[in-house]
């Protein structure tokens, strides 16, 4: 019989948890993929050798289900609001488990009063799995994804325009790390519980890139020009409520707003870029033209066309009408959890301690 732990992933059908799934099963893992539904995603997974789990993750007796006879855990909650009630039944149900180790997809940002409550939630969650005797943790805080730019890929290869509320075109201030390359540090974490047990990884690209730097990627991949343009914070809320494929919720695109008041404020490129990737995961991290050409392949729909150039234009038509979010009322409709002096990251001197430059002593440990 095979003495390869078994491995729950949750959020198994989303942007990290597909590839976390994908490159433990390459390991030879067992893998329980919790999915929310069956579709073509789990089938996918089903196809590449995981046991596939339904459930609601926010569901208790689901999650304890989900764990019954695994080892090892990765913990993603969704991108949705009550990620603190998530991350408790996640911790319960691992402790109750015996787990042995989880990896953990925190966040770059993660720090103690922070304007946004899922990040001041995401951080009390890091501290309580820190606090228990069970089971060992490693964190992985990426910062802004690569997939992030992706969602405004249409509007880049039909009419040219790189629209985002990313502050001045020519300030590098993100280096975007492939989902891919985000699974790769869980997988050797999962793999791995002695070599990184107590570890914090921040992944990210090979480049700190600009605005302007983007728009040129997307546009030698896409084959045209691509200009950036810099928009305000409620023309991103209009946008992110008109056009598919984001569809987030309007409490969801409360804090994405406050994400992207992070990026301006150039808190993603302290410290960046890492060699988590190539140090932990094991591979060159991928630059973000190649990581645009790789979607481009999946989606035969952006390559030039009357139609697509059309929808396009109805796209933007839509999010010019769609009503803007009053982002505090939004907050305040949901009676989110206020704190009378929010932070943002760099205000906080303990962020500041926790993503400065690592050792060469402590990479020497991290390799051996
Ligand atoms: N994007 C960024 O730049 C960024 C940066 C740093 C950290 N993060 C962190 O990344 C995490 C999200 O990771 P991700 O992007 O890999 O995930 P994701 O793409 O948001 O995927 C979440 C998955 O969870 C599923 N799901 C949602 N609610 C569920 C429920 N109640 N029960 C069962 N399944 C449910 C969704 O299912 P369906 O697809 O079927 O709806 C989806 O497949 C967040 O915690 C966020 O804080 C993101």
């Amino acid at each position: 019989m095979s003495t390869l732990p078994k491995i729950l992933v949750t959020s198994a059908s989303g942007k990290t948890g597909m590839h976390v799934t994908a490159q433990l099963l390459q390991r030879g893992a067992h893998v329980r993929a919790f999915v929310r539904k069956t579709d073509a995603r789990s089938e996918r997974l089903k196809r590449a050798g995981a046991e596939i789990f339904v459930g609601n993750q926010y569901a208790l007796s689901d999650m304890r289900r989900a764990m019954r006879g695994v080892q090892r855990a990765y913990q993603c909650a969704p991108t949705a609001p009550n990620s603190l009630h998530f991350n408790a039944i996640f911790s319960v149900a691992a402790h109750e488990a015996r787990l042995e180790h989880i990896v953990t997809l925190g966040q770059w940002l993660s720090s103690v009063d922070h304007p946004s409550l899922f990040t001041r939630e995401v951080y009390i969650a890091d501290l309580l799995n820190e606090m228990s005797p069970k089971y060992s943790v490693t964190s992985v805080i990426p910062g802004w994804f690569a997939d992030n730019y992706l969602m405004v890929l249409d509007m880049a290869a039909h009419l040219g325009l790189f629209a985002m509320p990313l502050g001045r075109k020519d300030e590098r201030k993100n280096a975007p790390p492939s989902n891919e390359d985000i699974a790769s540090v869980v997988v050797a974490a999962l793999m791995d519980p002695t070599a990184h047990a107590g570890k914090t990884y921040r992944p990210t690209g090979p480049d700190l890139m600009s605005p302007d730097d983007i728009a040129a990627a997307m546009g030698r991949a896409l084959g045209r020009s691509v200009k950036y343009v810099s928009i305000s914070e409620k023309m991103m809320t209009k946008a992110l409520r008109a056009l598919p494929p984001a569809n987030y919720s309007e409490a969801a695109v409360s804090q994405l707003a406050i994400y992207a008041e992070e990026y301006r404020r150039g808190s993603f490129a302290i410290n960046a870029p890492t060699d988590d990737v190539l140090k932990v995961g094991g591979r060159l991290p991928e630059g973000f033209e190649s990581i645009v050409r790789r979607r481009l392949a999946e989606r035969p729909d952006l390559r030039p066309s009357l139609a697509g150039r059309l929808s396009a234009v109805i796209g933007f038509t839509k999010v010019a009408i769609t009503p803007a979010l009053d982002l505090n009322k939004v907050q305040s409709d949901r009676d989110y959890v206020q704190i009378s002096r929010p932070k943002f990251s760099q205000e906080t001197p303990d962020w500041l301690k926790s993503h400065a430059p690592i050792k060469a002593t402590d990479m020497a440990q991290r390799t051996t």
